[in-house]
């Protein structure tokens, strides 16, 4: 979680197991607020974290168990995009609060960026992060910054992540093409339009310009 401060007090909501909240602790974080809505796991992380110095585990509803201005940012990751949505949208006085929310759903990031639009939270960086084998994305929002401009047409990926040009990002979308072209295999014809679309724009993003080959 490169994009949470390791020197101010920070939220990991939705803690689950506790594995970020024990790194952040590591990385020398002054405060850890974690939040958790269901009684098991919340009875699970006050097992594993509990008699730790420095932080705060508290049962509740996404935002909610925090108050405003408490911590400067916020993880809030390994949930379903709509949850994420709900949560920032019934949270956002404290959404509003933070400098940062560093999120990282599931799938349909496409859903999030749109709902983050309506709620008027700013997307200000996109990151991808590897774990157990697979992608995951990275939506970092800063309240109160200028949002990245985005138009899915162009960028089906986001505004950075359909355009960077390292061999991470060119992996990811390989792999998006992957999933994307197994996927329209499984669809009936008449539903296929859209996907089609989004597929021709996402292998234009990499296609290599005449003459630039190794011929
Ligand atoms: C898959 S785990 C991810 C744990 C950890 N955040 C991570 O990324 O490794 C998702 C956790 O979010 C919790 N959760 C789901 N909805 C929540 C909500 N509305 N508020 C707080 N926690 C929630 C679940 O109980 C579960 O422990």
């Amino acid at each position: 979680m490169r994009w949470l401060p390791h020197d101010l007090p920070v939220a990991d909501v939705g803690a689950g197991d506790g594995q970020l909240t024990a790194l952040l602790l590591a990385r020398g974080a002054p405060a850890v607020v974690a939040t958790e809505l269901h009684p098991g796991a919340f009875g699970r992380l006050r097992e594993r974290l509990g008699g730790l110095d420095r932080v705060s585990l508290r049962p509740g509803d996404g935002l909610a168990p925090l108050a405003s201005g408490e911590v400067v940012a916020a993880a809030v990751a390994g949930m379903g995009e709509y949850t994420i949505g709900r949560i920032l949208g019934q949270g956002l006085e404290t959404a509003r609060s933070m400098r940062r929310l560093v999120l990282q759903p599931m799938q349909r990031t496409a859903y999030l960026r749109r709902r983050l639009a309506l709620l008027g939270l700013p997307l200000t960086q996109e990151d991808l992060a590897w774990e157990g084998g697979r992608f995951y994305q990275v939506l970092v929002v800063e309240p109160g910054k200028a949002a990245l401009p985005w138009d899915r047409e162009r960028s089906p990926l986001g505004p950075l992540l359909s355009h960077r040009q390292d061999e991470g990002a060119r992996a990811f979308r390989r792999e998006v093409r992957r999933v994307w072209t197994t996927r329209l295999a499984l669809t009936p014809p008449a539903r296929q339009a859209t996907l089609r679309l989004l597929l021709e724009r996402l292998a234009a993003l990499d296609e290599v310009p005449e003459g630039d080959g190794w011929a």
